[in-house]
């Protein structure tokens, strides 16, 4: 009996504990089958009984211990198999998209080793089980796409190694834990969509690594400042359709690295800062939907702007002309901003322009020909219901883009009272073609379209051999073309 005993004690010490661990992973990896039977069709090598467990189809092993578990995508549709926290080296979980449901078990957060752990697209319900932050090894934690509600705990803070948070889509709620704040390797946070209130703590301004911020689609309250004017190395900030309130801090300057600032659709009012000029990195500036009064020229200086919304605002001012330094700007939405005074002709000036929004505004005076020299507008909403068209196409895809245009052009002719028509006129390697199409408006022409006009020489010299070329009339069946370019009715709409 006595030496029985010894042997045991014998075999207990000197087993080596990796291998114990082994022995019992491969129990658990056989639990872990019977979890997911209903996923069978998909995880064949898991029920060939030939094969061992640390080879199947996800699973991956050191020494017969699991270190890794990825069956993201794979369709299983079973309740949250609760064996999985018994696996005590697990490094990498992945159940991205695996159709899971019900409440994450405590017993996750016996997940010791744990390093990355990715939930995210399944239906799991609950609160965060409370277990979960005691990961402290966590690299990475995703769970968006869930149902998960309750709060988020202010022991989140014992997670000091995350670089990645990522909640979106769930039902989050209460306030935003300033405990966050204290996360310093922190690269990615997004909260989006979820129903998150109280104000951005102060805290938050600690989190200097942080890249992106998501927090759009809440229900946050209260100032910007000074919650995200400290992160200096933020890239991508976005607190959009919140109740965010109060100026736009001249602060803001301090985010240097900002690329996307997407702040629309808060209470936000005065005047956009005149700092806002210094970030000469960003790419992204979309404001519509607050209470905004001002538009300070320095706008022009964001030389690396391509999209700019400001619609939906109270600007009473005009569109300041320096806006045509913006040589990199793409998109431009400013319908119903409240602006005034002349469209500025300074406009014709951002070349790469290729869409403009201006409707439902305060313009006075003509609209600017040099609007009609942006090479490359697709569509533009020009006021008082007046549409443009204009497109030109290099070449390849003539066919397709005849066909885009087209469909662009029956979508506009149904809007629109004012365009009833339009033409195509193709030029391939020095031949013109040119047909006349109506389109379904409201009103009819008094008098036929115009033939488009002859096509000027410079075209036959354009290094590009194949453009199409594309005209918009309106009912007074005048089109223009000019100086090589498409044009659209902006001349005529003077
Ligand atoms: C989980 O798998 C998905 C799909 O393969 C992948 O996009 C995602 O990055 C993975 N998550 C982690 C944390 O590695
Ligand atoms: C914030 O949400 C929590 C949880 O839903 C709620 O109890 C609290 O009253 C809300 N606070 C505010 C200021 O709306
Ligand atoms: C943020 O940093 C300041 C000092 O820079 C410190 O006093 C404060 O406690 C920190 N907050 C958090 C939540 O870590
Ligand atoms: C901005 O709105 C706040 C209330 O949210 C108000 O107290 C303040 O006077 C407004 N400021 C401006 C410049 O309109
Ligand atoms: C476009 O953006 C790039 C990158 O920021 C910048 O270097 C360049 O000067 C801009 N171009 C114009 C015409 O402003």
């Amino acid at each position: 009996m006595g030496s029985l005993f010894f042997v045991f004690i014998l075999l207990i010490c000197f087993t080596p504990s990796s291998a114990l661990a082994g022995h019992n992973d491969i129990n658990i990896l056989s639990k872990l089958r019977e979890a997911v039977t209903e996923g069978k069709g998909f995880l064949r090598d898991w029920f060939d009984s030939e094969k061992s467990p640390c080879s199947w189809s996800g699973i991956t092993c050191v020494e017969n211990t699991v270190v890794r578990i990825d069956l993201s995508s794979v369709p299983i549709y079973a309740p949250f198999p609760l064996c999985v926290g018994s696996f005590q080296s697990l490094a990498h979980l992945n159940f991205s998209g695996c159709g899971f449901f019900g409440e994450l078990p405590d017993a996750l957060g016996n997940l010791h080793s744990l390093e990355y752990l990715d939930l995210s697209h399944n239906q799991l319900t609950g609160a965060l089980p409370v277990s979960l932050y005691g990961l402290k090894t966590l690299k990475e934690m995703v769970l968006d796409n869930n149902f998960f509600s309750g709060q988020l705990s202010p022991a989140i803070a014992q997670l000091k190694y995350l670089k990645k948070l990522s909640v979106s889509s769930n039902s989050i709620s209460g306030a935003i834990p300033p405990e966050l704040g204290s996360l310093q390797n922190l690269e990615l946070l997004d909260l989006h969509m979820n129903a998150l209130n109280g104000s951005i703590p102060a805290a938050l301004g600690n989190l200097s690594r942080l890249l992106h911020l998501d927090a759009s689609q809440n229900n946050i309250h209260g100032s910007i400042f000074p919650g995200i004017t400290a992160m200096a190395n933020l890239i991508i900030v976005d607190l959009s359709s919140n109740a965010l309130a109060g100026p736009l801090p001249r602060e803001i300057v301090q985010l240097q690295n900002a690329q996307s600032l997407i702040l629309g659709y808060n209470g936000f009012n005065g005047s956009i800062p005149e700092e806002i000029g210094e970030l000469k990195l960003l790419e992204e500036l979309e404001l519509p939907g607050c209470k905004l009064t001002g538009i300070p020229w320095t706008v022009g200086s964001l030389r690396s702007l391509r999209k700019l919304d400001i619609s939906g605002n109270d600007f009473n001012t005009e569109l300041p002309a320096s806006i045509g330094k913006l040589g990199n700007l793409t998109l431009l939405y400013a319908r119903s901003a409240g602006l005034t005074a002349n469209i500025p002709r300074e406009l014709g000036n951002c070349k790469k322009l290729v869409f403009v929004d201006l409707n439902g505004n305060s313009f006075s005076g003509p609209i600017p020909k040099e609007l009609a020299g942006l090479e490359a507008i697709v569509t533009a909403a020009l006021p008082e219901g007046r549409r443009v068209a204009v497109k030109r196409l290099h070449g390849g895809h003539q066919f397709q883009g005849d066909r885009e245009f087209l469909a662009e052009m029956e979508t506009i002719g149904k809007q629109s009272t004012r365009v009833f028509g339009y033409s195509l006129t193709s030029l391939s390697y020095g031949s013109v073609t040119s047909s006349l199409h109506s389109v379904h408006g409201r009103r009819r022409s008094r008098r036929p379209p115009a033939t488009p006009p002859p096509l000027p020489s410079s075209f036959h010299r354009s290094p590009n051999p194949s453009i199409l070329c594309c005209f918009a009339y309106d009912d007074e069946g005048v089109g223009i073309h000019q100086q090589g370019r498409c044009l659209g009715l902006a001349p005529l709409l003077v």
